[in-house]
């Protein structure tokens, strides 16, 4: 393999020009700087992203410890990071939380090891003690999708306080009363904010959120289905289950479906999240859709903000509605119902070409 001096002698330059080169320093003439790129493309020449990193202390590396890669949604996220990471020159290494704090400070003491130049962290909570501290000393850091109260972090998340009204609204318009959740962990920000909306929600339509009504979930779909089980063995059952995540509806779909029981003429169902599959079910489900990409690349640059000396700022994206026919007759073609500023098209229907947890994405 073609080494610095190698491509130096090949240009007729000194070392330290091809590294001024390397560099993108302004001081090396015209000629040089064409000579000695004319010379790493002819021997192939791979500069040494350790010993740049030794001598830069940057490894133009990101860490992302995202809650739970099976989670369709973290997956796009992730996919967006790693995008929006590479436009700006940075590689993203990836830790897998599996939604277990002590996994997640696994992840965090790994990637400092490595010599990342900064974090992303969905956190899978908030007492993650490795977490906390890197944050508090002063490692790059910002928190996406959810965050830790009282850690000076930039946040970059999505609201789903309107989403969650306009769902509520629909499911009152449709005539359903007895509507349940079914909570991700108390212990995350996602988790405690979608049920605290979905109480006020219906606290604005005159209806209390009892007990009975509230299942606790983990945001995996095991919980969805034990929740469900829970809900369709009360004397009476709720009209409509909301989901706070992708995972838990797909349990929830099992436990009703494992009860010879159909979406939505005996039960409505309906998530927060819109992932592809959504589209494919019968009837397809009534979705609180994430701008994903939009917060993948803000939380990216945001980091590189803080990495770079700039001042980040925190962002808040909001989520919205997409109707569907899970919960009863809203119409197959009433994507975004109830928000008159939602920017869909206005009478474009859905198709599985077309979906609209894919639009949110261009
Ligand atoms: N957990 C699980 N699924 C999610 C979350 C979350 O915090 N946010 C969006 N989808």
């Amino acid at each position: 393999m073609a080494s610095i001096k190698d491509v130096a002698a090949e240009a007729g330059v000194s070392v330290a020009t091809v590294s001024r080169v390397l560099n993108s320093h302004p001081s090396v003439s015209p000629g040089a700087r064409a000579r000695v790129l004319a010379a790493v493309d002819t021997l192939g020449y791979r500069p040494n992203a350790v010993a740049r990193s030794l001598r830069t202390d940057q490894t133009r590396t990101l860490g992302l410890v995202i809650s739970d890669v099976l989670n369709p949604y973290f997956t796009e996220l992730a996919r967006f990071v790693e995008e929006e990471a590479r436009a700006l020159g940075y590689s993203v290494i990836i830790g897998n939380a599996d939604e277990r704090p002590e996994l997640q400070d696994h992840h965090v003491r790994t990637l400092l090891d490595r010599r990342i130049d900064g974090l992303l962290v969905s956190p899978a909570d908030g007492r993650s003690p490795l977490t906390l501290d890197a944050a508090r000393s002063g490692t790059p850091m910002v928190f996406v999708d959810r965050w830790v109260p009282g850690v000076d972090v930039p946040v970059v998340r999505s609201d789903g306080r309107q989403a969650i009204r306009d769902l509520v609204g629909h499911l009152h318009r449709l005539g359903h009363r007895r509507l349940a959740i079914i909570a991700g962990p108390a212990a995350t920000t996602t988790g405690r904010e979608r049920v605290d909306a979905f109480r006020d929600a219906l606290r604005e339509h005159g209806l209390p959120l009892i007990d009975a009504y509230i299942g606790q979930g983990d945001f995996q779909a095991e919980s969805g289905r034990r929740a469900t089980e829970a809900f369709l063995a009360l004397a009476e059952p709720p009209e409509v289950v909301f989901a706070t995540d992708n995972l838990m509806a797909l349990g929830a779909l099992d436990a009703i479906r494992g009860h010879g029981l159909r979406v939505p003429r005996d039960i409505g169902l309906a998530a927060f999240d819109d992932i592809p599959w959504f589209l494919h079910t019968d009837p397809p489900i009534t979705a609180i859709s994430q701008p994903t990409a939009e917060l993948a690349r803000a939380a990216v640059r945001a980091l590189a903000d803080v990495i770079e000396g700039r001042p980040p700022s925190s962002v808040s994206l909001p989520a919205r509605l997409v109707v569907r026919r899970s919960c009863g007759e809203g119409g197959a073609h009433a994507e975004s119902a109830g928000r008159p500023e939602a920017p869909d098209v206005p009478g474009t229907p859905e198709t599985p070409d077309h979906p609209a947890s894919q639009r949110s994405n261009l």
